[in-house]
């Protein structure tokens, strides 16, 4: 008997996706799924999503879910190869949106919506006919974060939960009064449990009740610990601190290949044809209607036009930065907030040939753009993770980014005032700071890398041959669902993934072991007891290099 989890996400690539939260649980459950364990994904039967299906079955009618009754269908998505199950209530769950309007404003049911999902997956949990019960039940984020105290109330003790913080900026906070129509018991409604300033807090009752919760990087992990980046749920993390782990996201090396992307045509590249590079930016150029020069810097961002994202910082040192280099072009594509948006739209129209935006996100042109740029700019107030500024370094476009959360962990960069052969070991360039001179400070300072071609391809190489794939960090997750259900046998570590790759003639390197990394406190660097008692191998960074300390 495998160990068998239950991911619950309200994104899951390519079924639904507004940002890398959809692309790490996919991409964690096609490295887990085959031999050592088996995942199914749990997700809301959204408008579009059948089209990523076949094998379609309706398994059961989950009566008096918030919401109404509900629809639970298991089907197959090929394009993971997976099990996934939807859940299917076309009155929350058919809309053009996964949480928006088209105007931008939330959907005003979403607390319904999405504490349906969290009860349906504990139903699940306490057994279904026709389905496995999982040994663990994986929560991601605010939409699934009700999930440990819905199984409290069905006392459900067996099945163990984990919650995964993508991005704790974003906590699911609703009226109280909603409590009862969500099915929460008043037990939970106090400050010990999800009120939050009188409200309901998903993320925070999440938080308090999941026998496990992970952080995406070990950087972010720290941070949430502190008052500027826990978003006031920093005391509550610190007393959770003992159960709290960080392991950070992968890349899907499969579909993130230059040598083989399925949404590139031509025969790619590699470190060692990186000469065939520069038909990807020419086609980036076009694509974007910027002058065809191959001799520019071509630098892109590609990402949600919001604060978090820096775009209002971008949108003051993208004129400046072209005004300084006359060999620099600017390529952004992505959509957010609408007087973003529009600012951006309004620099590309003073610098014709150079500088274009598109509103708007596809997955081949996001391929197109780390395939065709020089440097990637991905600023950031803060990032959990990040996944994008890794998909640039397997382009082999130099990202910039800002020293925050995961970028923090995986963007080596010594410093400005490192030495050339120092920086022979970078893979990127990181700055401090949420001004335009900071963002503008590191920009210059990678024009004048470019300008040393010797450095400039060391940097590049350095970032397309750091392994950050998912069979680098699943084997730690594996471990935590083996410490919360000791009594279920582990398959073999998964095989399926690498052999894909290798079929495509890359072969990522596959560690026998890897390590979670204990969370240390900003202050104490106390190490966590009770998840070393629970068997979870501690004491072992997985980042490339010691992170710096919030
Ligand atoms: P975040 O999840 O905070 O947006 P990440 O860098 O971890 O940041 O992941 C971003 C992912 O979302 C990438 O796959 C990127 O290509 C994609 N993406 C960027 N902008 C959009 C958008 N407007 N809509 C959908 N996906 C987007
Ligand atoms: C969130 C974070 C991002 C992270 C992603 C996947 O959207 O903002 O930093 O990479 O989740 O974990």
């Amino acid at each position: 008997m495998a160990l068998n989890i239950l991911a619950v996400s309200s994104e899951v690539y390519p079924l639904a996706k507004t940002g890398g939260l959809g692309d790490a649980v996919s991409g964690l459950a096609a490295a887990l799924s085959s031999g050592a364990a088996r995942i199914t994904v749990l997700l809301p039967a959204y408008q579009g999503v059948t089209r990523h299906v076949d094998r379609m079955r309706r398994i059961a009618t989950l009566t008096g879910l918030p919401g109404g009754d509900a629809e639970l269908w298991s089907a197959h998505c090929p394009e993971l190869d997976l099990p996934v199950l939807l859940l299917k209530n076309d009155a929350l769950y058919e809309r053009s949106g996964l949480y928006q309007k088209p105007d931008g404003a939330e959907y005003e049911d979403n607390a319904i919506r999405f504490a349906a999902l969290s009860q349906a997956a504990a139903r699940i949990c306490e057994g279904i006919l026709g389905l496995q019960r999982p040994h663990v039940v994986h929560a991601h984020d605010w939409h699934a974060a009700l999930v440990p105290i819905y199984l409290r109330q069905r006392h459900v003790e067996d099945v163990k939960s984990v919650l995964t913080l993508h991005n704790i900026a974003f906590q699911g906070i609703f009226p109280m009064s909603l409590a009862s129509q969500l099915g929460i018991e008043e037990a939970y409604c106090s400050s010990d449990g999800l009120e939050y300033w009188g409200q309901l807090n998903f993320l925070k009752g999440g938080i308090r009740y999941a026998d496990l919760i992970t952080v995406v990087s070990s950087n972010y992990a720290r941070e949430i610990l502190t008052p500027r980046f826990g978003c006031g749920l920093e005391q509550l993390l610190a007393q959770r601190r003992a159960d709290l782990i960080s392991i950070p996201n992968g890349i899907d090396t499969v579909l993130w290949n230059p040598q083989a992307d399925e949404f590139l045509s031509g025969e790619g590249f590699s470190v060692e044809c990186l000469e065939k590079k520069r038909r990807y930016k020419a086609a980036l150029q076009k694509s974007f209607g910027l002058d065809v020069m191959p001799g520019s810097t071509l630098m892109a961002m590609g990402s949600r036009l919001t604060t978090q994202k820096m775009a209002d910082v971008a949108m003051a040192a993208i004129p400046r930065a072209l005004d300084a280099h006359a060999d620099l072009q600017v390529c952004v594509m992505g959509q957010g907030e609408k007087d973003l948006e529009q600012g951006l739209l309004q620099v590309a129209e003073r610098y014709p040939g150079r500088c274009s935006v598109h509103v708007g996100f596809d997955e081949p042109q996001a391929h197109l753009l780390h395939a065709g740029a020089d440097v990637l700019l991905h600023g950031s107030r803060f990032e959990p993770f990040g996944l994008t500024p890794l998909y640039a370094m397997r382009y082999g476009s130099v990202p910039i980014g800002s020293r925050v959360g995961g970028m923090a962990d995986t963007i080596i960069d010594p410093g400005s005032g490192a030495s050339g052969a120092a920086m022979r070991g970078a893979n990127g360039i990181l700055f401090d700071g949420e001004r335009a001179e900071d963002m503008l400070g590191a920009i210059h300072r990678v024009m004048a890398l470019r300008r040393t071609p010797d450095l400039w391809r060391a940097v590049q190489v350095n970032g397309m041959k750091t392994d950050y794939s998912w069979e680098r960090s699943a084997p730690a997750y594996l471990s935590a669902y083996q410490a919360l259900r000791p009594d279920v046998m582990l398959g073999r570590i998964p095989e399926r993934r690498n052999a894909m790759a290798g079929a495509r003639g890359w072969k990522p390197v596959l560690p026998a072991s890897l390590r979670a990394a204990p969370v240390a406190g900003p202050s104490t660097g106390a190490v966590m007891g009770r998840a070393k008692r629970k068997g979870l191998e501690v004491g072992s960074a997985i980042s490339a290099r010691e992170p710096s300390a919030a």
